[in-house]
């Protein structure tokens, strides 16, 4: 399987390519003072470097435990695995004397009007985002890091997630994946492999108001948000396209064409064919200046077992990088807020990231905050 190079001025699983598994951990640091946070760091790099590279374990005396947890046999693929490493606002708090260097938007997530935040699935020192093309991989490498960092880390909420990859059709379109509403999604996200517009619009840079060693880093917001899919499924679909602003089968605009045609509001100023208060024309309106408030979304669908009512959990693990988390999620999620589509949906958990920038060979991730 594929291996994403380690070093460079930007972690990968964020333009990378998003593959078929994905999964979403938050710890709380237990590390005391400076000197075990940079350890904990520096552990964190050299397991990262290991896994995302693969290699072989070296074996042990069998009357000590055994290195790792084996799931994956003796020799570890890369997997295309990602593991990208993000810090919380309360990292920044008096305990390791670092709110001097706090990016400047990082702040904790308030709830928004439709949230109904579980405690316990919210916020965390540390996030780390697993990406790889198996279940394995993500698991067998949460379970190297929990090994590796004793007394120094805790799981604090996890959530995993799934996406069919798709791949590109004969005519060299590719489709989106579909939500677990049944709808295409990441249609209008901005290309990931236009590294200009990524300069742009997710790396912070010099033109951010940030302090230099968080340039190459980005916001990440994560929202925990189920469907409630039994109640969707006994919607109208014109009620359902309306919801969104998008055609179900073909991921088109309301107007038709096909599921890459942009949508087309301006001879449309009432909304009466893409509903003024859809989905993609809250979160997008494309008028002038709009185009500041571009967010790179990079989700995964969960389906978590079934909840006491008999109703299955599910929804969408929301990732979303950004350069600008005010301009960027925030604004948009404002928009948002009262969208027909929050009869369907409720957010439950999620927290804001500041997603570290890469490790130069001999250093560790977030060498330059210490
Ligand atoms: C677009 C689904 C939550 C921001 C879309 C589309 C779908 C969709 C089907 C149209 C296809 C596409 O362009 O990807 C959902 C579902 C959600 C959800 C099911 C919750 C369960 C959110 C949240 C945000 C967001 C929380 C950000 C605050 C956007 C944006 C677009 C979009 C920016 C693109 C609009 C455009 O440029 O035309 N979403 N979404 N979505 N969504 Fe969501």
């Amino acid at each position: 399987g594929q291996a994403y190079p380690w070093h460079g001025d930007k972690q990968q699983g964020i333009t990378t390519p998003r593959p078929a598994v994905g999964m979403l951990v938050a710890f709380d640091v237990l590390a005391r003072d400076r000197d075990g946070l940079e350890q904990l760091l520096r552990t964190l790099s050299e397991r990262i470097a290991f896994l995302t590279q693969g290699g072989s374990y070296e074996q042990r005396d069998p009357r000590y435990p055994p290195v790792d947890s084996g799931i994956l046999g003796p020799t570890i693929d890369p997997d295309g695995l990602t593991i990208t490493l993000s810090v919380g606002a309360s990292l920044f708090d008096e305990r390791f004397g670092l709110a001097d260097v706090k990016p400047r938007q990082l702040e904790r997530m308030t709830a928004f009007p439709n949230d109904a935040l579980d405690a316990a699935r919210c916020h965390g020192d540390i996030s780390l985002q697993f990406c790889a093309n198996s279940e394995g991989t993500t698991i067998h490498a949460l379970r190297d890091i929990i090994k590796n960092t004793p007394g120094l880390l805790m799981v604090r909420w996890k959530q995993e997630g799934s996406v069919p990859v798709m791949a590109p059709r004969p005519d060299g379109e590719t489709e989106s994946a579909r939500n677990f509403l049944g709808f295409r999604d990441g249609t209008a996200n901005p290309p990931a492999d236009d590294r200009t517009l990524m300069q742009q619009l997710v790396w912070v840079d010099r033109s951010n108001d940030e302090p230099a060693w968080a340039h190459n880093g980005s916001y990440q917001a994560v929202r925990l948000i189920r469907n409630f899919v039994e109640r969707w499924d006994r919607t109208p679909l014109q009620e359902q396209e309306a919801i969104f602003g998008r055609r179900r089968d073909s991921g088109s605009p309301m107007h038709g064409g096909v599921e890459h045609d942009l949508p087309q509001y301006a001879g449309d100023p009432d909304g009466s064919v893409t509903p003024l208060d859809s989905h993609i024309r809250l979160a997008n309106p494309r008028t002038h200046g709009s185009e500041r408030n571009l967010i790179l979304r990079r989700p995964f669908n969960y389906s978590n077992g079934v909840e006491a009512n008999g109703q299955l959990d599910m929804g969408l693990l929301f990732i979303a990088y950004q350069a600008d988390l005010q301009a960027g999620f925030i604004t948009v999620q404002k928009r948002l807020d009262g969208e027909p589509l929050e009869e369907y949906i409720k957010p439950i958990g999620g927290g804001y990231f500041f997603t570290l920038p890469g490790v130069q060979a001999g250093d560790y991730l977030g060498s330059g905050m210490l």
